[in-house]
């Protein structure tokens, strides 16, 4: 129908996309038998089986086990560029892209490999895309502080830096030291909060982090002063509807509160999050949450138009996608 062809065809940014997440199972087995891994499953079916999760720990317990494939910079190029492909064929402008350093730093992969590849597929398009890295909360600040030293020789490579893994026991104020020295480097800040974690959680990003974008913040809703915060700021969410689901932040699409966010005037984006392991990418997530939703063609165009206002895309490349 018309709406469904607006979703899918109006330009849009994606901001919310870790790269480890658009690993295919196909990929990942295609590239376990280039470099000779031996996986815990026996087909592409039986691995694409085991994506039922019942919370974030169970999918990242997968998600990491998929990422132990990736050992070149062709992997990882590889892997890069699929998903700017996928991209490109849902009408995504630009992407801001997640990287997890360390998980494969710790696999004794070098961070050089890691960054080169997936650099080298957004140098070549067919889309414009920058590099966000983001820390492990699992781990300690000491690791954080140490991969930001790390990286510092690529620092041309990347525009900011996040936050992601488990998030509830791993508050943002664990991290505020490594985002004091990354907002010195002139880094752009975001945080995931507010996923499974309380609205503690994304208060502590913006004050302690001081993250320009919170990630998920769908748990904001449960306290009205942070929601007359979030909107009196402008503050971005990067909101993931099958995400959501897939990890049980809500029951069931209709749950969902992306409408009840832009009613309470918050700049909520649509974003994919981790496509391979979800059930899509951006447009199977607008789909999904337009099918399930009280949501039209002004919400539409509205999430589209926050997609590249919430972006760190320059001001003039931002006002040519406005
Ligand atoms: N939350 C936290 N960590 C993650 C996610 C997520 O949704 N996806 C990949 N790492
Ligand atoms: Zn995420």
């Amino acid at each position: 129908d018309q709406l469904r062809h607006i979703l899918q065809h109006m330009p849009k940014a994606e901001l919310h996309i870790h790269i480890e997440g658009s690993l295919e199972p196909e990929l990942i087995f295609a590239l376990a038998q280039r470099n000779g891994v031996s996986l815990a499953y026996p087909s592409v079916e039986a691995l694409r089986d085991a994506y039922a999760f019942s919370d974030l720990q169970s999918f990242l317990d997968i998600y990491y086990a998929g990422a132990s494939v990736l050992l070149t910079e062709q992997d990882f190029y590889d892997m890069t560029a699929a998903y700017l492909a996928r991209a490109h064929a849902d009408n995504v402008r630009h992407a801001e892209i997640f990287f997890d350093p360390q998980t494969h730093t710790a696999r004794g992969v070098p961070f050089e490999t890691v960054i080169n590849g997936i650099w080298r597929a957004c140098q070549e398009g067919p889309i414009s895309a920058s590099l966000i890295m983001c820390f492990l909360r699992h781990l300690s600040e000491e690791e954080a502080l140490a991969t930001l030293d790390e990286a510092l020789p690529y620092r041309d490579k990347f525009i900011g830096v996040g936050l992601d893994s488990s998030e509830v026991g791993h508050p943002p104020e664990k991290f505020a030291r490594v985002f004091e020295r990354a907002r010195q480097l002139g880094l752009r800040l975001v945080a995931h909060a507010g996923e499974e974690g309380p609205p503690a959680y994304i208060d502590s990003a913006l004050d302690i982090l001081k993250v320009e974008r919170i990630d998920h913040g769908v748990r904001s809703l449960e306290s009205p002063e942070l929601v007359e915060r979030l909107a009196r700021e402008g503050m971005a969410l990067t909101v993931c509807p099958l995400s959501n689901i897939k990890l049980r932040v809500f029951d069931v699409m209709g749950s969902h509160n992306l409408r009840k966010l832009l009613d309470a005037g918050l700049a909520a984006t649509v974003n994919s999050d981790d496509p391979a392991y979800f059930g899509g990418y951006m447009n199977a997530n607008f789909i999904a949450a337009f099918e399930a939703l009280p949501l039209d063609e002004t919400h539409a165009r509205q999430l589209a138009r926050n997609s590249f206002a919430a972006s760190f895309l320059d001001p003039e490349r931002k006002r040519a996608f406005l």
